[in-house]
């Protein structure tokens, strides 16, 4: 591939869909394959809410909320037991995954400054390598000139049973009701916001994943991205 067919953007893998699709987990499998990077900017997010709760920045000052941001120094690295996120120079991995941060991510994320610094920092990582990017707006608004675009989806009820037993294998006592409503919030907010809402492309494949196993979903994915990537 050449570098000028990667930075035009056409390039890239761009997976957009709700939370609890599967969608990192798979996008990782699938850019090992394809021996592209993987980009999850889900992370990004939570690592901007994470520096913004610890830094006691109040979560209703959109400006304070956008220089916490725009003023952190963020890192990927990978490693055998998959990609470590950087902080300011600390690995926070796990802390970005907790449900407090989970929770307060929406103070961020509808913030037109923050998303636009967050965006800048995808493309330069996008479009410097071959990648599978994954998030909300990646064929919307982050990569509009991929050619292969997916959108996956799969029943609320089918998200909510994996992330559940995704958590419980981390040992995490897990009440499902509650975490059905939280995710349910989570979809509702995505969708509804102003800045970048969460919704298919015009140009993207719809990818029901609910009867889907995960190797299924890896195998479609990388069948259209080399179908879709060699035109
Ligand atoms: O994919 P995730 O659950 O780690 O994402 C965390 C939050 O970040 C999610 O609630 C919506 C937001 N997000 C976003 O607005 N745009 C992206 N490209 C990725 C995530």
């Amino acid at each position: 591939m050449t570098q000028n067919r990667v930075q035009d953007g056409t390039q890239v893998v761009a997976i957009d869909g709700p939370a609890g699709a599967g969608k990192s987990s798979v996008a990782r499998a699938a850019a090992q394959v394809l021996g592209f990077s993987f980009l999850d900017t889900g992370a990004m997010y939570r690592a901007a809410t994470l520096r913004a709760m610890r830094q006691g920045v109040p979560l209703d000052d959109s400006e304070a909320l956008a220089r916490c941001t725009a003023a952190m120094t963020y890192e990927q690295q990978e490693s055998d037991g998959g990609t470590r996120i950087l902080l300011d120079g600390e690995d926070v991995s796990e802390s970005i995954r907790s449900p407090e941060v989970t929770r307060n991510i929406q103070h961020l994320d509808q913030i037109a400054a923050v998303r636009q610094h967050l965006v800048a920092l995808q493309r330069d990582f996008g479009l410097r390598q071959p990648t599978v990017a994954e998030g909300r707006d990646m064929g919307t608004v982050v990569f509009p000139r991929s050619r292969c675009k997916i959108y996956m989806d799969a029943s609320l009820e089918c998200r909510v049973m994996r992330r559940a037993l995704e958590m419980e294998a981390k040992g995490l006592a897990v009440d499902r009701d509650l975490l059905l409503q939280e995710m349910k919030a989570r979809d509702d907010s995505n969708i509804a916001r102003k800045e970048s809402p969460l919704r298919p492309a015009e140009d993207a494949v719809l990818l029901d994943t609910t009867a889907m196993t995960k190797e299924q979903v890896i195998d479609t994915i990388v069948n259209l991205a080399r179908e879709r990537l060699a035109q």
